[in-house]
């Protein structure tokens, strides 16, 4: 058997239990140390989880031959850069960056190193995702030619602790969780082609509603409810719409429409959920179950990619994946802004199904 794969991960905040429960389980992968700008916290986890706590630097210049990066958007760039400067694999939380040059910049500095980067995120690896995928692939409806995708909830300003970075530049609605959509969308449909929308700040100006920053009001930056209209370049339209001014709906997260009949999706920021579909004006029926991965598996991507590097194969959450989804990202706000069609620069193959476990 070959040797375990040495990760050391850099951020160990909120997401970091859910990505140590997956590692854990993998016998394939081991953690050489974890480190944060908060030494007290990385020591409080580095505890829990019986790893070693180290300083980036460390994990650096030490064994990790990949690392995992859990720190916030806005600082992928620039700890991404470090890691592989330091001639270490990286795969990052999503977004990629908080912008499409930033992300460039890092997928330019992997390839000019021989490195890769792994990408979150990962759900699409699901059993809801992947059940969506083998629908679409089967022909069960037909040619998909239309769509619609929803994410739209009330922003975080009424029960996050701290919301202003939800509406700053390089987040909002579109960049925090449109990310899973168009991940999804992406795997299953291919590429995007071109972007048109509108994008606009509701409310300029929004009150943190509870917790202990209650009273103060945020400056939006980020536009706050986008409707893109996303050109595939296999044919089909999908129209987007991601917002933080909405307090209730009953759309779908994602639906699919081909000319035999119908796919809706399951929330894409999650690995599993009801997939369905129709044929005709007939009755919906559940996509089969018994796929792996319905149950949260954050990691499960990075683990895809660690066992990529010893089997010389590509790993499904890729540089490729991820600068492209990034370029819809920004795109939508771009286009949205300015009214115009935007045609993308980049492009990707969809990632190979997942046909059962990955170990
Ligand atoms: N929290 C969630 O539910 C969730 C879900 C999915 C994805 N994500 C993604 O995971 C990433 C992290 O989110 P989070 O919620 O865990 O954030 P968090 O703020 O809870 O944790 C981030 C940690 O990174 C550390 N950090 C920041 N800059 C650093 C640096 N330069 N060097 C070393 N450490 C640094 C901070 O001290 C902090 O402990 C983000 O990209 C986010 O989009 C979060």
């Amino acid at each position: 058997m070959k040797q375990a794969v040495a990760i050391g991960i850099v951020g160990t905040g909120n997401i970091f239990p859910a990505y140590l429960k997956t590692l854990q389980r993998c016998p394939r992968v081991r953690i050489v140390g974890v480190a944060d700008a908060d030494a007290a916290l990385a020591q409080r986890r580095a505890q829990e989880a019986g790893v070693p706590a180290r300083t980036l630097d460390e994990l650096l210049a030490g064994e990790a031959e990949l690392i995992l990066n859990l720190t916030p958007p806005l600082a992928h760039h620039a700890v991404g850069l470090r890691v592989l400067e330091a001639g270490k694999h990286l795969f990052t939380e999503k977004p990629l960056a908080a912008n499409f040059a930033h992300g460039r910049a890092l997928v330019e500095a992997a390839r000019a190193r021989g490195l890769r980067i792994g990408c979150a995120p990962d759900t699409f690896l699901g059993a809801g995702a992947q059940a969506l995928r083998a629908l679409v692939d089967a022909g069960t409806v037909g040619t998909i030619r239309h769509g619609s995708g929803h994410f739209m909830v009330h922003g975080p300003d009424d029960w996050h602790p701290n919301p202003a970075f939800f509406y700053r530049a390089g987040a909002g609605p579109m960049l925090d969780i449109g990310v899973y959509h168009v991940t999804h969308l992406v795997h299953a449909l291919g590429p995007v082609r071109t972007l048109r929308g509108s994008a606009h700040v509701t409310h300029a100006r929004r009150p943190i509603r509870s917790g202990p920053n209650a009273g103060q009001v945020l400056e939006v930056e980020a536009p706050t409810h986008l409707v893109t209209l996303l050109g595939f370049a296999g044919g089909a339209e999908v129209a987007l719409t991601t917002s933080f001014d909405v307090w209730r709906h009953t759309h779908a997260p994602i639906e699919l429409y081909g000319d035999e009949g119908t796919l809706i999706g399951h929330d894409p920021n999650t690995f599993g959920g009801t997939v369905r579909w129709a044929v005709g004006r007939g009755p919906w029926q559940r996509a089969p179950g018994g796929r792996p991965y319905h149950q949260n598996s954050r990691g499960i991507g990075l683990i895809d990619m660690a066992l990529a590097l010893r089997e010389g194969r590509p790993h499904r959450c890729s540089e490729a994946l991820a600068l492209h989804v990034l370029e819809v990202l920004d795109g939508a706000v771009e286009a949205g802004r300015s009214g115009a069609t935007l045609t993308l620069t980049t492009t990707c193959e969809r990632p190979a199904p997942l046909a059962g476990r990955l170990f």
